[in-house]
Protein backbone atom coordinates (compact mmCIF):
# COMPACT_ATOMS: atom_id res chain seq x y z
CA UNK A 1 0.00 0.00 0.00
CA UNK A 2 1.13 3.44 -1.04
CA UNK A 3 -0.52 5.53 1.71
CA UNK A 4 1.43 6.61 4.46
CA UNK A 5 0.20 9.63 5.60
CA UNK A 6 -4.04 10.37 6.29
CA UNK A 7 -5.54 13.19 6.90
CA UNK A 8 -9.27 13.32 8.38
CA UNK A 9 -10.87 16.76 8.07
CA UNK A 10 -13.49 17.91 10.20
CA UNK A 11 -12.99 16.85 14.36
CA UNK A 12 -16.76 16.11 14.49
CA UNK A 13 -18.45 12.96 15.22
CA UNK A 14 -16.93 10.48 12.80
CA UNK A 15 -13.99 12.68 11.64
CA UNK A 16 -12.81 11.70 15.43
CA UNK A 17 -14.15 8.13 15.33
CA UNK A 18 -12.28 8.06 11.51
CA UNK A 19 -8.88 9.33 13.18
CA UNK A 20 -8.80 6.27 15.42
CA UNK A 21 -9.54 3.73 13.24
CA UNK A 22 -6.51 5.48 11.27
CA UNK A 23 -4.37 5.25 13.86
CA UNK A 24 -4.74 1.69 14.80
CA UNK A 25 -2.67 0.86 11.84
CA UNK A 26 1.21 1.80 13.15
CA UNK A 27 2.29 2.15 9.87
CA UNK A 28 -0.10 5.61 9.57
CA UNK A 29 0.79 8.80 10.72
CA UNK A 30 -2.73 10.64 10.81
CA UNK A 31 -3.60 14.39 11.20
CA UNK A 32 -6.60 15.26 12.43
CA UNK A 33 -7.46 19.18 10.48
CA UNK A 34 -9.26 21.15 12.74
CA UNK A 35 -10.73 24.80 12.94
CA UNK A 36 -9.12 25.43 16.23
CA UNK A 37 -6.69 23.62 18.82
CA UNK A 38 -9.31 23.28 21.89
CA UNK A 39 -7.96 22.16 25.12
CA UNK A 40 -10.37 19.35 25.17
CA UNK A 41 -9.78 18.10 21.85
CA UNK A 42 -8.59 14.73 22.81
CA UNK A 43 -12.06 13.89 24.62
CA UNK A 44 -13.76 12.61 22.08
CA UNK A 45 -11.17 10.07 21.23
CA UNK A 46 -10.29 9.24 24.62
CA UNK A 47 -13.64 8.91 26.03
CA UNK A 48 -14.29 6.13 22.93
CA UNK A 49 -11.16 4.26 23.78
CA UNK A 50 -11.69 4.17 28.02
CA UNK A 51 -14.95 2.70 27.09
CA UNK A 52 -13.57 0.28 24.43
CA UNK A 53 -11.03 -0.44 27.58
CA UNK A 54 -13.32 -1.11 30.29
CA UNK A 55 -14.95 -3.76 27.92
CA UNK A 56 -11.62 -5.56 26.51
CA UNK A 57 -12.22 -4.58 23.53
CA UNK A 58 -9.01 -2.07 23.44
CA UNK A 59 -5.87 -1.88 26.13
CA UNK A 60 -4.38 0.67 27.90
CA UNK A 61 -1.02 0.18 25.69
CA UNK A 62 -3.36 0.28 22.56
CA UNK A 63 -5.40 4.12 23.78
CA UNK A 64 -1.32 5.40 24.10
CA UNK A 65 -0.20 3.99 20.51
CA UNK A 66 -2.94 5.20 18.96
CA UNK A 67 -2.98 8.64 20.33
CA UNK A 68 0.14 9.15 19.55
CA UNK A 69 -0.42 8.99 16.26
CA UNK A 70 -2.92 10.95 16.29
CA UNK A 71 -1.47 14.98 15.69
CA UNK A 72 -4.13 17.89 15.19
CA UNK A 73 -3.64 20.57 12.81
CA UNK A 74 -5.15 23.83 11.89
CA UNK A 75 -3.06 25.01 9.09
CA UNK A 76 -4.13 23.97 5.26
CA UNK A 77 -0.90 24.15 4.05
CA UNK A 78 0.68 21.93 6.63
CA UNK A 79 -2.62 19.60 7.29
CA UNK A 80 -2.26 18.32 3.13
CA UNK A 81 1.01 18.98 1.66
CA UNK A 82 2.26 15.43 2.34
CA UNK A 83 -1.00 13.62 2.13
CA UNK A 84 -1.43 10.67 0.37
CA UNK A 85 -5.23 9.94 1.66
CA UNK A 86 -7.55 13.28 2.85
CA UNK A 87 -11.57 11.92 3.65
CA UNK A 88 -13.42 14.50 4.62
CA UNK A 89 -16.00 14.53 7.70
CA UNK A 90 -17.38 18.10 6.98
CA UNK A 91 -21.37 18.92 7.43
CA UNK A 92 -23.40 17.44 5.04
CA UNK A 93 -23.64 20.59 2.43
CA UNK A 94 -22.69 19.76 -1.34
CA UNK A 95 -21.29 23.40 -1.72
CA UNK A 96 -19.39 22.92 1.61
CA UNK A 97 -17.93 19.72 0.50
CA UNK A 98 -17.51 20.34 -3.17
CA UNK A 99 -15.39 23.92 -2.21
CA UNK A 100 -13.10 21.43 0.64
CA UNK A 101 -11.67 19.30 -2.26
CA UNK A 102 -10.59 22.33 -4.15
CA UNK A 103 -9.00 23.59 -1.63
CA UNK A 104 -7.40 20.62 -0.61
CA UNK A 105 -5.99 20.25 -4.46
CA UNK A 106 -4.78 23.40 -4.07
CA UNK A 107 -1.98 21.67 -1.47
CA UNK A 108 -1.82 18.34 -2.06
CA UNK A 109 0.07 16.03 -4.59
CA UNK A 110 -1.45 14.29 -7.89
CA UNK A 111 -1.46 11.31 -6.14
CA UNK A 112 -3.24 11.86 -3.39
CA UNK A 113 -6.55 10.38 -3.24
CA UNK A 114 -9.68 12.30 -1.78
CA UNK A 115 -12.42 10.49 -0.27
CA UNK A 116 -15.69 11.99 1.32
CA UNK A 117 -17.58 9.96 3.98
CA UNK A 118 -20.88 11.40 2.80
CA UNK A 119 -23.52 9.33 4.00
CA UNK A 120 -26.09 10.26 0.88
CA UNK A 121 -24.32 12.37 -1.66
CA UNK A 122 -23.14 11.48 -4.84
CA UNK A 123 -19.21 11.48 -5.42
CA UNK A 124 -19.63 12.14 -8.65
CA UNK A 125 -20.96 15.22 -7.77
CA UNK A 126 -18.94 16.15 -4.59
CA UNK A 127 -15.36 15.75 -7.09
CA UNK A 128 -17.38 17.51 -9.86
CA UNK A 129 -15.17 21.09 -9.64
CA UNK A 130 -12.01 19.47 -8.72
CA UNK A 131 -9.30 19.61 -11.52
CA UNK A 132 -8.82 15.74 -10.76
CA UNK A 133 -11.84 13.99 -10.24
CA UNK A 134 -10.42 11.04 -10.88
CA UNK A 135 -9.10 10.88 -7.56
CA UNK A 136 -12.58 11.17 -5.68
CA UNK A 137 -14.24 8.55 -3.90
CA UNK A 138 -17.15 7.57 -1.12
CA UNK A 139 -15.71 5.56 1.69
CA UNK A 140 -18.50 5.89 3.84
CA UNK A 141 -18.62 5.10 7.11
CA UNK A 142 -21.23 3.62 9.52
CA UNK A 143 -21.91 5.48 12.80
CA UNK A 144 -20.17 4.58 15.33
CA UNK A 145 -17.49 5.16 13.04
CA UNK A 146 -14.73 3.55 14.94
CA UNK A 147 -16.92 -0.20 16.09
CA UNK A 148 -19.01 -0.84 13.10
CA UNK A 149 -16.55 -2.76 10.38
CA UNK A 150 -18.34 -1.67 7.27
CA UNK A 151 -16.90 0.83 5.36
CA UNK A 152 -18.51 1.51 2.05
CA UNK A 153 -16.05 2.41 -0.98
CA UNK A 154 -18.28 4.06 -3.86
CA UNK A 155 -16.63 4.61 -7.40
CA UNK A 156 -18.04 7.75 -8.87
CA UNK A 157 -18.37 8.06 -12.35
CA UNK A 158 -14.59 9.09 -12.73
CA UNK A 159 -13.00 7.26 -9.82
CA UNK A 160 -10.16 5.64 -11.18
CA UNK A 161 -9.19 1.82 -10.33
CA UNK A 162 -6.28 2.17 -8.53
CA UNK A 163 -7.98 4.90 -6.37
CA UNK A 164 -10.09 1.75 -5.76
CA UNK A 165 -7.84 -0.80 -4.96
CA UNK A 166 -5.90 1.31 -2.53
CA UNK A 167 -8.52 2.87 -0.07
CA UNK A 168 -9.78 -0.76 0.05
CA UNK A 169 -6.84 -1.68 1.10
CA UNK A 170 -6.51 1.21 3.30
CA UNK A 171 -9.75 0.12 5.31
CA UNK A 172 -8.38 -3.55 5.00
CA UNK A 173 -5.53 -2.68 6.63
CA UNK A 174 -6.97 -0.80 9.80
CA UNK A 175 -9.63 -3.59 10.23
CA UNK A 176 -12.50 -2.48 8.56
CA UNK A 177 -14.84 -4.56 6.55
CA UNK A 178 -14.88 -2.47 2.89
CA UNK A 179 -17.34 -3.36 0.65
CA UNK A 180 -16.65 -2.09 -3.17
CA UNK A 181 -20.35 -0.12 -4.17
CA UNK A 182 -19.48 -0.57 -8.33
CA UNK A 183 -22.06 2.67 -9.19
CA UNK A 184 -22.59 5.80 -7.63
CA UNK A 185 -26.36 5.38 -6.42
CA UNK A 186 -28.50 6.89 -3.75
CA UNK A 187 -28.04 4.82 -0.85
CA UNK A 188 -24.92 3.15 -1.98
CA UNK A 189 -24.82 -0.64 -0.61
CA UNK A 190 -26.10 -0.78 2.67
CA UNK A 191 -28.44 2.38 3.13
CA UNK A 192 -30.69 0.77 0.36
CA UNK A 193 -31.12 -2.97 1.94
CA UNK A 194 -31.70 -0.84 5.41
CA UNK A 195 -34.60 1.60 3.95
CA UNK A 196 -36.15 -1.53 1.28
CA UNK A 197 -36.62 -3.39 5.52
CA UNK A 198 -37.90 0.30 6.73
CA UNK A 199 -39.91 0.76 4.04
CA UNK A 200 -41.74 -2.53 4.82
CA UNK A 201 -41.63 -2.31 8.55
CA UNK A 202 -43.63 1.05 8.49
CA UNK A 203 -45.75 -0.23 5.81
CA UNK A 204 -47.02 -3.11 8.12
CA UNK A 205 -47.19 -0.71 11.08
CA UNK A 206 -49.67 1.85 8.80
CA UNK A 207 -51.95 -1.10 7.84
CA UNK A 208 -52.44 -2.68 11.29
CA UNK A 209 -50.42 -5.93 10.51
CA UNK A 210 -47.79 -5.96 13.81
CA UNK A 211 -47.31 -3.06 15.77
CA UNK A 212 -44.01 -1.50 16.19
CA UNK A 213 -42.24 -3.40 19.21
CA UNK A 214 -43.47 -6.56 17.29
CA UNK A 215 -41.91 -5.16 14.12
CA UNK A 216 -38.53 -4.89 15.69
CA UNK A 217 -39.07 -8.31 17.88
CA UNK A 218 -39.55 -10.01 15.08
CA UNK A 219 -36.43 -8.54 13.46
CA UNK A 220 -34.01 -8.98 16.64
CA UNK A 221 -35.25 -12.39 17.36
CA UNK A 222 -35.35 -14.54 14.27
CA UNK A 223 -33.63 -13.26 10.49
CA UNK A 224 -31.65 -10.15 12.52
CA UNK A 225 -29.71 -13.31 14.31
CA UNK A 226 -28.97 -14.55 10.84
CA UNK A 227 -27.38 -11.43 9.26
CA UNK A 228 -24.14 -11.32 11.04
CA UNK A 229 -23.44 -15.17 9.55
CA UNK A 230 -25.52 -14.97 6.35
CA UNK A 231 -26.94 -12.13 4.56
CA UNK A 232 -29.78 -12.33 2.00
CA UNK A 233 -27.26 -13.35 -1.12
CA UNK A 234 -26.25 -16.72 0.48
CA UNK A 235 -29.18 -17.20 2.59
CA UNK A 236 -30.81 -17.76 -1.12
CA UNK A 237 -28.66 -20.05 -2.24
CA UNK A 238 -28.95 -22.09 0.80
CA UNK A 239 -32.45 -22.51 0.53
CA UNK A 240 -32.30 -22.85 -3.19
CA UNK A 241 -32.72 -20.85 -6.76
CA UNK A 242 -36.10 -22.84 -7.05
CA UNK A 243 -37.40 -21.75 -4.09
CA UNK A 244 -36.67 -18.32 -3.70
CA UNK A 245 -38.48 -17.73 -7.06
CA UNK A 246 -41.27 -19.71 -5.77
CA UNK A 247 -41.77 -17.72 -2.68
CA UNK A 248 -41.41 -14.37 -4.57
CA UNK A 249 -43.74 -15.29 -7.62
CA UNK A 250 -46.26 -15.51 -4.59
CA UNK A 251 -45.29 -12.53 -2.16
CA UNK A 252 -43.89 -9.64 -3.90
CA UNK A 253 -46.89 -8.83 -5.25
CA UNK A 254 -47.95 -7.95 -1.70
CA UNK A 255 -45.14 -6.04 -0.44
CA UNK A 256 -44.54 -2.24 0.06
CA UNK A 257 -43.75 -0.87 -3.38
CA UNK A 258 -44.41 2.89 -2.03
CA UNK A 259 -42.01 6.24 -3.77
CA UNK A 260 -43.30 8.46 -1.11
CA UNK A 261 -42.43 8.22 2.59
CA UNK A 262 -44.74 6.60 4.62
CA UNK A 263 -47.67 9.18 5.76
CA UNK A 264 -47.34 8.00 9.22
CA UNK A 265 -43.88 9.77 9.53
CA UNK A 266 -45.75 13.10 8.64
CA UNK A 267 -48.60 12.83 11.20
CA UNK A 268 -45.98 11.99 13.71
CA UNK A 269 -44.10 15.15 12.53
CA UNK A 270 -47.48 17.08 12.48
CA UNK A 271 -48.39 16.00 16.34
CA UNK A 272 -45.09 16.76 17.40
CA UNK A 273 -43.95 13.39 17.91
CA UNK A 274 -40.09 12.94 17.10
CA UNK A 275 -38.68 9.47 18.13
CA UNK A 276 -35.66 9.74 20.78
CA UNK A 277 -35.90 13.42 20.32
CA UNK A 278 -39.07 14.30 22.08
CA UNK A 279 -39.75 10.88 23.86
CA UNK A 280 -42.51 9.30 21.21
CA UNK A 281 -42.04 8.65 17.70
CA UNK A 282 -43.49 4.99 16.87
CA UNK A 283 -43.22 4.04 20.80
CA UNK A 284 -43.03 6.04 23.50
CA UNK A 285 -39.66 6.26 25.31
CA UNK A 286 -38.90 7.52 29.46
CA UNK A 287 -35.53 8.81 29.26
CA UNK A 288 -33.37 5.46 30.98
CA UNK A 289 -35.28 3.97 27.95
CA UNK A 290 -33.32 6.18 25.72
CA UNK A 291 -30.29 5.73 27.42
CA UNK A 292 -30.78 1.95 27.51
CA UNK A 293 -31.29 1.71 24.28
CA UNK A 294 -27.81 3.78 23.20
CA UNK A 295 -25.92 2.32 25.69
CA UNK A 296 -27.17 -1.15 24.44
CA UNK A 297 -25.80 -0.61 20.94
CA UNK A 298 -22.71 0.44 21.93
CA UNK A 299 -21.71 -2.14 24.15
CA UNK A 300 -23.11 -4.66 21.97
CA UNK A 301 -20.28 -3.71 19.27
CA UNK A 302 -17.76 -3.18 21.33
CA UNK A 303 -18.50 -6.58 22.50
CA UNK A 304 -18.51 -7.85 19.34
CA UNK A 305 -14.99 -6.28 18.53
CA UNK A 306 -14.29 -7.72 21.84
CA UNK A 307 -14.68 -11.09 20.72
CA UNK A 308 -13.27 -10.56 17.24
CA UNK A 309 -10.07 -9.82 18.92
CA UNK A 310 -9.81 -12.93 21.51
CA UNK A 311 -10.73 -15.57 18.49
CA UNK A 312 -7.61 -13.65 16.57
CA UNK A 313 -5.57 -13.77 19.49
N1 LIG B 1 -23.39 11.19 12.00
C1 LIG B 1 -23.56 10.05 11.36
O1 LIG B 1 -24.27 9.14 11.78
C2 LIG B 1 -22.81 9.84 10.06
C3 LIG B 1 -22.57 8.53 9.59
C4 LIG B 1 -21.86 8.35 8.42
C5 LIG B 1 -21.42 9.46 7.69
N2 LIG B 1 -21.68 10.73 8.16
C6 LIG B 1 -21.21 11.86 7.36
O2 LIG B 1 -20.00 12.35 7.93
C7 LIG B 1 -19.93 13.76 7.72
C8 LIG B 1 -19.73 14.44 9.06
O3 LIG B 1 -20.79 14.10 9.92
P1 LIG B 1 -20.69 14.29 11.51
O4 LIG B 1 -21.88 13.63 12.08
O5 LIG B 1 -19.35 13.93 11.98
O6 LIG B 1 -20.88 15.88 11.60
P2 LIG B 1 -20.38 16.86 12.75
O7 LIG B 1 -21.22 18.08 12.65
O8 LIG B 1 -20.27 16.15 14.05
O9 LIG B 1 -18.90 17.22 12.29
C9 LIG B 1 -18.58 18.15 11.27
C10 LIG B 1 -17.30 18.82 11.71
O10 LIG B 1 -16.79 19.64 10.66
C11 LIG B 1 -16.21 20.76 11.29
N3 LIG B 1 -16.03 21.87 10.37
C12 LIG B 1 -16.98 22.59 9.75
N4 LIG B 1 -16.40 23.57 9.01
C13 LIG B 1 -15.04 23.43 9.20
C14 LIG B 1 -13.89 24.12 8.71
N5 LIG B 1 -14.02 25.15 7.89
N6 LIG B 1 -12.66 23.67 9.09
C15 LIG B 1 -12.51 22.61 9.93
N7 LIG B 1 -13.56 21.94 10.42
C16 LIG B 1 -14.81 22.35 10.07
C17 LIG B 1 -17.18 21.11 12.40
O11 LIG B 1 -16.56 21.91 13.39
C18 LIG B 1 -17.50 19.72 12.95
O12 LIG B 1 -16.57 19.35 13.94
C19 LIG B 1 -21.20 14.17 6.99
O13 LIG B 1 -20.97 14.18 5.62
C20 LIG B 1 -22.16 13.05 7.34
O14 LIG B 1 -23.17 12.84 6.38
C21 LIG B 1 -22.33 10.93 9.33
Amino acid sequence: MNIKNVVVVGAGMMGNALAQVFASNPDLHVTLKTRSLKDDRWQPIENNLDIMIARGAATEQEKKDIMSRIHFETDDAKAYSDADFVIECFPEVMETKQQLLCTIENYCSEKCILATNSSVMSSTEIGSKCKHPERVVGAHFWNPGHLIPLVEVIKSDKTEEWVIDETMELMTSCGKKPVYCKKDVPGFVANRLQHALWREAFYMVENGIADAKTVDDACKYGPGLRWPVMGPMENSDLVSIQLTKNIHDYILPHLADNHEPSKCLQEMLDRGDNGFKTGKGWQEWTPEQIEASNTGLREYLIDYIANQKKKQA
